[in-house]
C-alpha cells in the first residue's frame, strides 16, 4: 500500500512559521501520502494553503462531545469544519499530560469516525514495559480498548510509538519494530477480520532522515508519525523520500 507520512507538529510554531513550513511541503512527495497536523489554532490557514495539493491537514486531538459546555476543547466536527481530514488521538503525551485512557480515546475515535475524520490511533509502551517484557500485552490491550467498530472499514490508522523512542533519538531495533507491528497487525485481523490487513500501521519515534529508509522497510510499516523532524521541511521530505 502506499505508505502515509504523517507530521505532528506538536506545540510549535506561530503563523508565519506555519504557512512557511506548510507551503515549503506543498508539492508532496512521490511515493508517500504526506499529512501535516499543526496545532489547532493553525489547522485553518494551513488548510487554505494545502487547498489543491496531495497534502492533507489534520489534528492532533478532539473531544468526544458534537458541541457543548466544554471550554477549552474543540470538536471533531469543527475541525472537520476548518478543512482537517484526519485527527491523532490517544498521544502517549495526551494519556500522560491529560490523563486520557483507552476508554478516552474510544469515545474520541467514535467522535471522529462521525464527523468524517480519519482517526490515527497511538499505542505503546514505556521503557519500564518493554523491560518487564510486557510490550506487547500493553500494545494489544491499547488496540483492545480504543478502537471501535467502523473504524477499519473508514480507513482509520494505527501508530505504534513507544514512548521511550518519542523525541529521545532512541528508537526499537529493527527487529523490535518489526514484531510489533505483526503482533498488532495479527491482533486487528483476529479481531476485525482481512480489512485489517490493508490497516495502515505506522511507525513513530526519533524517525529521521537518517533511519526512515531502514524502518520504511520493515514488513507491516506502511509509514511514520514523525514529530520533532517533521517542522523542518526538508527532512520532513526527506523522510517521505526514503520510503
Ligand atoms: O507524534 C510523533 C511522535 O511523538 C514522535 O516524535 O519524532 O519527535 O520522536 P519524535
Amino acid at each position: 500500500m502506499r505508505p502515509l507520512i504523517a507530521g505532528n507538529w506538536k506545540m510549535n510554531g506561530n503563523q508565519r512559521e506555519a504557512a512557511r513550513l506548510a507551503e515549503a511541503l506543498r508539492g508532496g512527495a512521490e511515493n508517500a501520502d504526506l499529512l501535516i497536523c499543526p496545532p489547532f489554532v493553525h489547522i485553518h490557514q494551513v488548510a487554505a494553503l494545502m487547498l489543491g495539493s496531495r497534502v492533507a491537514v489534520g489534528a492532533q486531538d478532539c473531544h468526544a462531545a458534537h458541541h457543548g459546555a466544554h471550554t477549552g476543547d474543540v470538536s471533531a466536527a469543527m475541525l472537520r469544519d476548518v478543512g482537517a481530514t484526519h485527527v491523532i488521538l490517544g498521544h502517549s503525551e495526551r494519556r500522560t499530560n491529560h490523563g486520557e485512557n483507552d476508554a478516552a480515546v474510544l469515545a474520541k475515535t467514535e467522535a471522529a469516525l462521525t464527523a468524517g475524520l480519519i482517526p490515527i490511533i497511538c499505542v505503546g509502551e514505556t521503557e519500564a514495559e518493554r523491560l518487564s517484557g510486557l510490550a506487547d500485552s500493553v500494545v494489544e490491550k491499547q488496540l483492545g480498548g480504543s478502537i471501535p467498530y467502523g473504524f477499519i472499514t473508514a480507513g482509520g490508522i494505527v501508530a505504534y510509538e513507544p514512548v521511550w523512542a518519542i523525541g529521545t533519538g532512541r528508537t526499537p531495533t529493527d527487529r523490535d519494530i518489526a514484531a510489533m507491528h505483526a503482533t498488532m497487525r495479527t491482533a486487528l485481523v483476529e479481531r476485525f477480520g482481512p480489512a485489517a490487513r490493508t490497516t495502515r500501521l505506522l511507525y513513530g519515534g526519533s524517525v529521521k532522515p537518517s533511519n526512515a529508509a531502514a524502518i520504511m522497510a520493515l514488513p507491516d510499516v506502511d509509514g511514520a508519525l514523525v514529530g520533532g523532524a517533521s517542522l523542518v521541511a526538508e527532512d520532513f521530505l526527506a523522510i517521505a523520500g526514503a520510503v
